[in-house]
């Protein structure tokens, strides 16, 4: 395997900002130091010249839904363009959620998901498993999962009727993890009465996008995030929240944090920057911007913008979930129960939340590093394999240029799907190019990976903290 040597960039952790060359040896980061001071080391090495960019790690995005269906059709980006389109924007590693039914074996399941990724990812990948039902051939079941590196279980408490699990599931899946050793999500709304307020909407003819939005309140978000709370302090396990929307449900987590629970949480770019307005857009284009939960008023970004600084909640998912307007999007035209839910973000995550969150002041460089990648690689039981750059991590290394702007257009970008939510959106910085594994991926804006080239990331129980088995570090 080859040497390669990332010169003259300044490299960013989510606790340094230092200039330093780093020498990569096959999949590997060997030595991080001045070129000068290892120059021996260095012979024969690829130098690839960073000088005006960040050297970051790769981007970790712990929630995306690439080849899922959902909502009578199946999401436009599979895992060939979804991760394709993640690399073009800084992500190096994605957690993708693998479905499950009642009366399926878990087995099963997780063969599926398998089959869907392998051979195609051009980057690495995980698996979360959802829990449709707690009985004891799946409780059984779950040891075996963790044991191959499935370590985080999903629980919906919305979506009646389709993915919705009841109390007894999500507190039997609690107890269970927390014997494992694993962290336990939960997607928090009150789906009963998210329900009833859907039917009482389609009874009054109430069928317009914006109807998503208004059938799913943010106290509908904040009972079912406290509930979750209260059923993981009951038995004593960890919870992560995902897509965290509103002000209600960033309260509760706080609250807990405080408390001293293991609880954790996670936002989107979308909720961070779109709000409910966007529903309301002419000729039906408010489907664009139907998600669960919905968008919110525009002042609670500010509230999630803060919690993300301070720490309530740790990472920011896609939550990559992407359905074409042509033909898919506009199966809900005269229903918008029947718009599927989702969006496509994968691509742009890393860049928003840099622009809208590290341009504009609002968070720190390391924040931001710590918010993409190292929180979600600590807490999905891949650090410091992944989520840094240190001696003996995995050579997954972005090289980002923040002198630069960029339009975001579904014209140029490479997601498999026909509109961008950030249409027109300008935004400060750009992905340069990308390393996997101490492969490139993207040179030069470029795609230069390869399908199948992504494997597999069998990820450490919760709260394991593993050391780096390679080499011993050597301190120059
Ligand atoms: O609208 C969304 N979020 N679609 C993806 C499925 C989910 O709930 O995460
Ligand atoms: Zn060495
Ligand atoms: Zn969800
Ligand atoms: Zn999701």
């Amino acid at each position: 395997m080859s040497k390669k040597l990332i010169r003259g960039g300044i490299v960013v952790t989510a606790a340094d900002t230092y200039r330093a060359d780093i020498l990569i040896d096959g999949e590997k980061v060997v030595a991080i130091g001045a070129g000068a001071l290892f120059s021996k080391e260095t012979e024969g090495a690829e130098e690839i010249n960073a000088s005006g960019c960040y050297v970051f790690p790769g981007g970790i995005d712990p929630h995306t839904h690439l080849d899922m269906p959902f909502g009578g059709t199946t999401t436009a980006d599979d895992f060939e363009t979804g991760t394709r389109a993640a690399a073009f924007g800084g992500t190096t590693s994605i957690i993708d959620f693998c479905l499950t039914s009642k009366g399926q074996s878990i087995r099963e399941a997780l063969d599926t998901w398998h089959a869907k990724a392998h051979g195609k990812a051009v980057i690495d990948y995980g698996f979360h498993l959802m829990i449709a039902e707690a009985n004891d051939a799946v409780l059984h079941q779950l040891e075996d999962v963790v044991e191959e590196g499935v370590t985080s279980l999903k629980v919906f408490m919305a979506y009646k009727n389709v993915f919705q699990a009841d109390d007894e599931t999500l507190f039997k899946t609690l107890i269970r993890a927390k014997e494992l050793g694993a962290l336990i999500q939960v997607h928090a709304e009150n789906g009963d009465v998210i329900d009833f307020l859907i039917k009482e909407a389609l009874e009054n003819e109430q069928t317009d996008p914006i109807y998503h939005a208004l059938t799913r309140p943010p106290m509908a978000e904040g009972e079912a995030t406290g509930r979750a709370i209260a059923l993981t302090a009951l038995a004593g396990s960890q919870l992560y929240v995902v897509h965290v929307s509103c002000a209600e449900a960033v309260q509760r987590i706080a609250e807990a944090r405080e408390k001293g629970l293991n609880v954790y949480g996670e936002t989107c770019p979308q909720y961070l920057t779109l709000d409910i307005s966007e529903l309301a857009r002419p000729g039906f284009e408010g489907a664009k911007y139907v998600w669960s939960p919905p968008l919110r008023e525009a002042w609670h970004q500010e509230v999630l913008w803060s919690a993300l600084k301070n720490g309530i909640l740790q990472t920011i998912g896609s939550d990559q979930c992407s359905f074409n307007f042509k033909g898919q999007k506009e199966l809900g035209r005269n229903d918008f129960t029947k718009i599927p839910n989702g969006g496509p973000l994968i691509e742009d995550r890393f860049s928003v939340v840099y622009s809208e969150g590290v341009h504009k002041g609002r968070i720190s460089l390391n924040q931001f590093v710590d918010i993409t990648s190292t929180k979600a690689a600590k807490l999905f039981g891949m650090f410091p394999q992944k989520g840094t750059i240190a001696v003996g991590s995995d050579a997954d290394i972005v090289l980002f240029n923040p002198n630069v702007t960029r339009t975001i257009s579904a014209k140029t970008h490479h997601m498999n799907v026909d509109y961008n939510p950030f249409e027109g959106k300008e935004v400060h910085g750009e992905v340069v190019s990308v390393l996997a594994r101490g492969e490139f991926v993207i040179r030069d804006k470029k795609f230069v990976g390869t399908k199948g080239n992504g494997r597999f990331i069998k990820r450490h129980k919760f709260g394991a903290s593993p050391t780096l088995k390679e080499e011993q570090p050597h301190v120059l």
